[in-house]
């Protein structure tokens, strides 16, 4: 694209500057910040890729290297618990020894690592180091909340503490590579992998894109503790049909560069060095053999220069698809498109050599994708210290400061969805009046399920239960506990028990979910998001008490639950906290800190309505202002874009969030009432360095009770009279802020062109002449919007 080429030299220019602010702000205490509107695309930053040093050794290197060592560098294999298909287990010494392995994954230890490594530095010919890669998807060790969550607290500098903390640890175990951030935007919560990413929402999916590289990258990638970020899954992987794991997607050009590529885009200029293609087919192609993304948008639009990685056997899975005979053609097929490495399927490492000698592969194309390896190899410092200190690995317990860090993510991670009355006050928060506290599900006392899915080697010992926070916290002898059964199984001693332990109790918290492993992550797409086993029937025995029941739901996805949300008073959607679920969710229940987390999925009303997210297109019939809670009555209310037996809204909408206090936005108000498009255009690309602020949104954000708020502020806009049609709404901005009781903050968000921009009906990104509504409200549903004019 133009735009990309146009504006990159002066982007590059001022990249130092944004990591200098940032440093300074992790310097501070995560409590004291207040987060600045990010960028919608990013400044982008001067890439560790772009080292001339580098360059030389790179091609040096690569004069030396035989056929065979070209297609050994290309080649990755998994060594250690299978995150796939299982493909048997090679001999990776000999291979190694032989110059056959560019890289090892899933990998336990800095011992293991440091063996095969001294196999490749020593043995092999030109003595070229392993790369070590690993999923590292929401914790090394030290367990944080899931991916899911973490973007919930809309806060990317949760997200950076983190991802410097997975570094430090996935480091010391000799893994320089982890395969993350998952940035794939994900509408449909039957889809198992929509716990791995940041929900349905580009501009806030490219914030913490950017701030999951900033913390595994370091400021410096050949610092010990840097690790290589892979974004992944390029691309449309979350927009699978029927959220089928592994499914087909068909995702339009226009909505691609809108939806489903900004996150990509955002990690790379972030500095990202590697990319993962994905499973999916994506309009007619498998995305592993697709050179328009994997060739045109991302080598030549985006200038990348790092190392694309297959997934999981996806090169040789070009078979079963159906645009291969065999492996050597899959193979031909992935890496004429772009894929520099194979994971797993072993169909570069036997057909490569052979392809290129019958200029199937061009020898420049081999290279290209060596060098493509060798340059993150020689970025990482693996040349100069291929080894791992191996008493850099924790021993014993964690260290304080990291269970902190995991902790802190947790409590503002949570979602109040629900806090009625109860008694004449909510339920929530409790206090030391609040009496006798049974705790009842088998979430309760679940160590292992806090961790989530995709947990790398996080230990249920060192997960905290909820039930041992409560205990410590409301003293043993006023907690009662009852499991209720198990996740997938009750009999009917164990509901009655519970139930029991509900009656004698003064306030019920009953900890229900989906079990983590099996049924969220990879290959745990769901058809019935609902409880599973007989906790429906446990919640709705024990909410028949009548007791004050607040249900806290661990999931990773929105589960549509029509009785409990229409019954159960209180509802905290707590999703996999990580290591820390017990003590942050005692704080926030009991009010400590105020539950801050904001949905960044729409939750829906029940499957029927999936996908449904907030920034839809309006349709030509809108069913704006139609009654819709009852069948249409005649044709006015039959004629439109609804369903005739369900509301189109989803329960609860993207960015909503409760608090124990009322928070009041004010009318929001914009300074100008015109703004030339071709001014805006010829500052594209620069809102990050406050270049292009052209006008400035505003409004009063009141704490209207009694008790200090975190409230995420939000910003969004619509365009109308583009080439193309614009969303609804969409999110381009929002701040964290703190509010004191009765505190009022003027809250005042920079709209400049990058915001205003669109992908035009030429896929040119653009801003054009149109009218602009604007909205500063706590979710994308509320508010009344000012205006504006962009003209010529
Ligand atoms: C398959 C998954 O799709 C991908 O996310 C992961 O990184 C690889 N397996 C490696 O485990």
């Amino acid at each position: 694209m133009p735009w990309n080429s146009r504006h990159c030299a002066k982007l590059l220019v001022t990249a130092g500057i944004l990591s200098v602010v940032l440093g300074f702000a992790l310097s501070k205490p995560l409590s004291a910040q207040t987060h600045e509107n990010a960028e919608r695309s990013g400044v982008e930053k001067v890439s560790a890729l772009a080292d001339p040093a580098i360059e030389k050794r790179v091609e040096a290197l690569l004069k030396q290297m035989t056929l065979e060592e070209k297609v050994g560098q290309l080649a990755q294999y998994s060594s250690g618990a299978p995150t796939g298909p299982s493909t048997g287990n090679p001999d990776y010494p000999n291979m190694i020894s032989r110059g056959d392995v560019g890289s090892l994954f899933n990998l336990d230890s800095a011992r293991a690592a440091n063996q095969y490594q001294h196999l490749a530095v020593e043995k092999s010919r030109l003595h070229i180091p392993l790369l070590f890669g690993l999923d590292v998807i929401h914790g090394f060790r030290t367990t944080f909340p899931v991916p899911l969550a973490l973007a919930s607290t809309w806060d990317p500098f949760i997200v950076e503490q983190y991802a410097r903390i997975a570094a430090q640890e996935s480091s010391a175990a000799g893994v320089r590579w982890v395969f993350s951030p998952m940035v794939d935007i994900a509408r449909d919560p039957r889809w198992g992998r929509i716990v791995e990413g940041a929900g349905e929402d580009p501009y806030l999916g490219s914030v913490m894109a950017r701030a999951y590289v900033r913390g595994y990258q370091g400021k410096k990638l050949s610092d010990k503790e840097s690790v290589a970020a892979c974004v992944k899954h390029f691309v449309g992987y979350g927009a699978v049909e029927g959220g089928r794991d592994y499914n087909t997607a068909e995702i339009s050009e226009h909505t691609l560069r809108e939806i489903y590529l900004p996150p990509f885009r955002a990690a790379i200029r972030e500095g990202s060095v590697s990319l993962m293609s994905s499973f999916n087919t994506l309009n007619g192609l498998p995305a592993t053999a697709n050179p328009f993304t994997l060739t045109q948008i991302l080598r030549k639009e985006w200038g990348f220069r790092g190392l694309t990685v297959s997934d999981w056997t996806s090169v040789g899975e070009l078979v079963p698809h159906g645009i291969a005979r065999d492996k050597a053609v899959a193979a031909q097929k992935a890496i004429n498109a772009g894929v520099d490495m194979d994971m797993i399927s072993d169909s570069y490492h036997e057909n490569l050599a052979e392809l290129v000698k019958h200029g199937k592969v061009s020898q420049a194309r081999l290279d290209e994708a060596v060098r493509d390896v060798l340059r993150v190899k020689f970025a990482l410092g693996l040349f100069e210290d291929p080894f791992t200190d191996e008493s850099r690995e924790i021993q014993g317990a964690l260290p304080t400061e990291r269970v902190e860090a995991a902790r802190f993510a947790a409590e503002r991670s949570f979602v109040l969805l629900k806090n009625s009355a109860a008694g004449g006050r909510p339920i929530l928060p409790l206090t030391g009046e609040s009496g006798r506290i049974a705790l009842i599900g088998p979430m309760g006392d679940n160590a292992q399920n806090m961790l989530g899915p995709w947990a790398g080697h996080g230990r249920a010992e060192d997960a905290v239960t909820l039930r041992a926070a409560l205990e410590k916290r409301a003293g043993a002898g006023k907690v009662r506990y009852a499991k209720g059964g198990e996740l997938q199984t009750a009999s009917d001693a164990d509901i009655q028990t519970a139930v029991e332990t509900a009656q004698q109790a003064d306030v019920v918290l009953l900890a229900l979910g989906e079990e983590a492993a099996e049924q969220s992550g990879e290959a745990a797409s769901r058809a019935h998001l609902d409880l599973p086993g007989r906790q429906e029937e446990l919640l709705e025995k024990v909410t028949a008490t009548g007791k004050p029941v607040v249900l806290l739901l661990f999931s990773g996805r929105p589960l549509p639950l029509p009785w409990a949300f229409e019954h159960v008073p209180a509802i905290v959607a707590a999703w996999f906290p990580g290591i820390q679920a017990g003590p942050a969710l005692v704080r926030v229940l009991f009010g400590d800190v105020p539950p801050s987390g904001k949905l960044v999925v729409s939750w829906p009303r029940t499957m029927g309505q999936i996908p449904v997210y907030y920034n839809a297109l309006n349709t030509g019939r809108p069913a704006d202002g139609y009654d819709l809670t009852h069948p249409p009555r005649n044709s006015l209310e039959k004629y439109v874009s609804r369903y005739i037996d369900e509301q189109n809204t989803p329960l609860f909408p993207f960015g909503f969030g409760l608090t124990y206090s009322s928070v009041e936005y004010s009318q929001t108000e914009v300074d100008s009432a015109k703004l030339s498009a071709a001014a805006l255009n010829a500052n594209l690309g620069r809102d990050a360095s406050g270049g292009t602020t052209q006008a400035t949104a505003s409004a009063t954000v009141k704490n209207a009770g009694n008790r200090a708020v975190d409230e995420v502020v939000q910003l969004y806009i619509r365009l109308i009279g583009t080439s193309m049609e614009e969303p609804v709404r969409k999110l381009v901005g929002f701040k964290r802020i703190a509010l004191a009781p009765g505190e009022s903050r003027r809250v005042s968000f920079p709209l400049g062109a990058d915001a205003l921009s669109l992908w035009d009906i030429q896929n040119n990104l653009r801003v054009e002449p149109s009218h602009v509504q604007i909205w500063i409200s706590p979710d994308s549903s509320r508010g009344l919007p000012a205006e504006l004019e962009i003209i010529e």
